[in-house]
């Protein structure tokens, strides 16, 4: 790594707010990353979900990025029935492996599954909604109760960038048998903590201009010092077909690492492309319009295809 770059990330950390708890949260995935390490379990970390950029020390208004952690959770779900064990980073709020399949339902309430039994006085899950409830409730109980999915969130980049550093740092001790999974939208700029308003910016008839500085590119610390010898997956998210092709080629010769997922904003739930150095052409893969189960289920399988490769 270049010592400019170096130096560019050691400025981000100084100028943003160290996450409450971290060394706790951290300590916590030492212990995952042991136990997985003996067991030589096969280990997913996913990150899901927008960071955010505060304006604001004592924060009211902040900019968000394009992501509610479908891809993220849906993929989650897809491991750990296929018995990896996942660690799910995702935005606070954001969609859940299993929660979220009882989220979206048609009133858009969760109460809409329960009953009131006037007799005990009890609520519980109305026996219509019985076998939905129980479809996504149940594995999620296995998963978390066995220690097969952990989860932590983040808000800020300053969050996401402090932990994606210290959980990749962490979880290399597995080696190949780690995929990273790189689903997140992250800010490319921010607001350094020495250059934040303390309080609330007042309105201002004249308006408001703000001045952001570049977040650090992490995904060369990932691939070259916080974790060489796992499987790296990123993802490409543009606009503009022809840029997607090239921007993605470009992030694989940039960094040499193992995959980039390309998706277009327009259609990213029904196509996806991954470029890869393990394949031979770009492989692009297709949601049928009549398929009811999400993409992110056949972009799993590819997925566990090329780690299988590359533990060869
Ligand atoms: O959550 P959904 O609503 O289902 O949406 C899923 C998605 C469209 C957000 C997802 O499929 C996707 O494309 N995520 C990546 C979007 C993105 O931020 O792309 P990027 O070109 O800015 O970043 C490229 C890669 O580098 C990403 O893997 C990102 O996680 C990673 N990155 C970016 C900046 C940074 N400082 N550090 C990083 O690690």
């Amino acid at each position: 790594m270049n010592t400019e770059l170096i130096d560019q990330l050691k400025s981000f950390f100084d100028d943003v707010v160290l996450p409450k708890g971290y060394d706790k949260n951290i300590e916590k995935i030492r212990e995952f990353a042991i136990a997985a390490k003996e067991l030589k379990h096969r280990v997913i970390f996913i990150t899901s979900g927008g960071t955010i950029v505060p304006f604001e020390k004592n924060m009211v208004r902040f900019l968000d990025n394009f992501s509610g952690g479908g891809r993220g959770s849906s993929t989650a779900e897809y491991f750990l029935e296929q018995g990896y064990h996942v660690l799910f980073f995702s935005r606070k709020n954001s969609l859940q492996p299993f929660i979220k399949n009882l989220m979206y339902h048609e009133s858009d309430s969760f109460f809409t599954f329960l009953e009131h039994d006037k007799n005990t006085q009890h609520v519980k899950v109305s026996e219509h909604y019985y076998d939905q409830v129980s479809r996504h409730y149940l594995p999620w109980k296995k998963y978390i109760d066995s220690g097969h999915l952990i989860r932590l969130d983040f808000e800020s980049v300053g969050e996401y960038l402090y932990y994606l550093r210290g959980i990749s740092m962490e979880l290399s001790i597995l080696g190949k048998n780690l995929i990273v999974y790189a689903a997140a939208a992250v800010s490319d700029f921010y607001i350094p903590l020495s250059k934040m308003a303390e309080h609330k910016i007042q309105s201002m008839s004249k308006g408001l201009t703000i001045s952001l500085d570049p977040v650090p590119k992490t995904i060369g610390f990932i691939v070259h010092l916080w974790a060489p010898k796992s499987f790296i997956t990123t993802f490409k998210l543009e606009t503009d077909d022809e840029l997607l092709k090239t921007k993605s080629m470009q992030s694989l010769s940039n960094y040499g690492h193992q995959l980039v997922i390309a998706n277009l904003l327009s259609n990213y739930r029904d196509r996806v492309i991954f470029y890869s150095p393990l394949l031979k052409d770009p492989l692009v893969i297709l949601r049928e319009t009549n398929d009811h189960q999400p993409i992110e289920i056949q972009i799993g399988k590819q997925l566990i295809q090329l780690h299988n490769n590359f533990l060869k």
